[in-house]
């Protein structure tokens, strides 16, 4: 009976794409796999903040909040901290209103079914995350895929078939998660004004990073109020785990009534809604030095996997080394990670076929003295012979 499921898995086998869940052990930066202790560039805690057991003991001295929530938010799991969250997140934002959801799947999937029905059309970055897609896919929306970056391609597709449909969304991350590069906002404000379109960017990576209270690239790019709704998530440079949006009351109001995952999922404890904001008010805005130097770090990788000849691309602190097939990303990982530095191989179908990587995820934390021999060990596994 599961012959079918026993075969599929022996594909990914044969093709170095299977998946399987480690025990690891962490420690602020270091992550140990089997007694090895190991830098972890795999992670998505951008600022160190997830793993600084200072940060989670300070916390604690003023925690006096419920590890569970018992219902979703509709019911009773939406309390005066989820509200007090909200409410500092609409007035960093300058808009009405913020909601939160449990994370950023939740938030993608649910805004972009709600918002989008089989009459509504959806212009979306080539790259955007699984989650973004997943969402359109449950809308039942047309979708039109631009080239990555390429908004004259966007441009083309909302020129031929924007008239067709009564609702359009752009939809965009600002910095995208495994090629480590930037969307151009400004841009897409004036197509979205041209083409009269909804305008959703997804900050999941950039928030907590860029800018000068680490609000998000729209922020550092000065184009905060025109995007309609601006996402991010908790759970990667904040630290803690959920997601928000803000925008204007009446798409917060018609997302409350009818985004499925924030009416039919219990909602996440107050004590990470409760960090959350303990992070944004307390911890970001004193690492303005440390985001700066995260910043220049990833320059100086770029720098010098460039000049070894190895392929990377961006401006972020993600910097994807891209390798092509999945066998060479494998066995440049597993050299890594010999020698301390813990680095997953990144592949179909997280990206597109023969572009396999190894993702750096660089951290505030990591010093470029402490991982500057990463591009030399990339070369050399990228050069033997497995
Ligand atoms: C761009 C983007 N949006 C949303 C998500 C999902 O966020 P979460 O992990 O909070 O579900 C991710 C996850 O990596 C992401 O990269």
């Amino acid at each position: 009976m599961f012959e079918r499921y026993n075969k599929e898995l022996q594909e990914l086998k044969d093709n170095f794409c299977n998946r399987k869940l480690i025990s690891l052990k962490k420690t602020g930066k270091y992550i140990f796999e089997d007694n090895k202790k190991c830098l972890n560039l795999s992670s998505n805690d951008y600022l160190g903040i997830a793993e600084d057991r200072k940060i989670l003991k300070n916390f604690l001295k003023i925690a006096d909040f419920s590890m569970g929530s018992a219902s979703s938010r509709l019911l009773t799991g939406s309390s005066y901290v989820y509200a007090k969250l909200e409410c500092l997140l609409a007035a960093l934002y300058r808009k009405d209103k913020a909601l939160i959801f449990n994370s950023g799947y939740h938030a993608n999937t649910g805004i972009m079914s709600a918002l989008l029905s089989k009459k509504d059309a959806v212009f979306c970055d080539k790259l955007n995350h699984a989650s973004i897609l997943d969402g359109i896919k449950l809308s039942e929306a047309k979708m039109f895929r631009y080239k990555h970056l390429d908004y004259e391609h966007l441009e083309e597709l909302l020129q031929k078939n924007r008239n067709e449909y009564d609702t359009a969304i752009i939809v965009t991350e600002s910095l995208f998660s495994m090629d480590g590069d930037i969307a151009d906002l400004n841009k897409l404000v004036e197509i979205k004004k041209k083409y009269n379109a909804i305008l959703v960017v997804d900050e999941a990576h950039a928030f907590g990073v860029y800018g000068n209270r680490g609000l998000g690239l729209a922020g550092v790019q000065g184009c905060i109020d025109e995007i309609d709704i601006l996402i991010a998530t908790f759970g990667k440079a904040i630290g803690s785990m959920g997601a928000f949006c803000t925008g204007q009351d009446v798409l917060i109001n018609y997302l409350i009534n009818k985004c499925r995952p924030l009416i039919f999922s219990t909602a996440i404890p107050e004590i990470n809604i409760a960090f959350s904001y303990y992070v944004i008010t307390e911890v970001i805005p004193n690492l303005r030095v440390e985001r700066q130097e995260l910043l220049k770090t990833a320059e100086k990788l770029r720098e010098k996997l460039l000049s070894l000849g190895l392929k990377t691309m961006g401006s972020s602190h993600i910097v994807p080394v891209i390798l092509g097939e999945n066998k060479i990303a494998v066995e440049a990982s597993k050299e890594l990670i010999n020698n301390g530095y813990y680095l997953l191989p990144i592949r179909h179908p997280t990206v597109a076929q023969n572009t396999a990587r190894v993702r750096i995820s660089l951290r505030a934390d990591i010093s470029y003295g402490e991982i500057e021999e990463i591009p030399d060990l990339i070369n050399k596994a990228v050069k033997s012979d497995f």
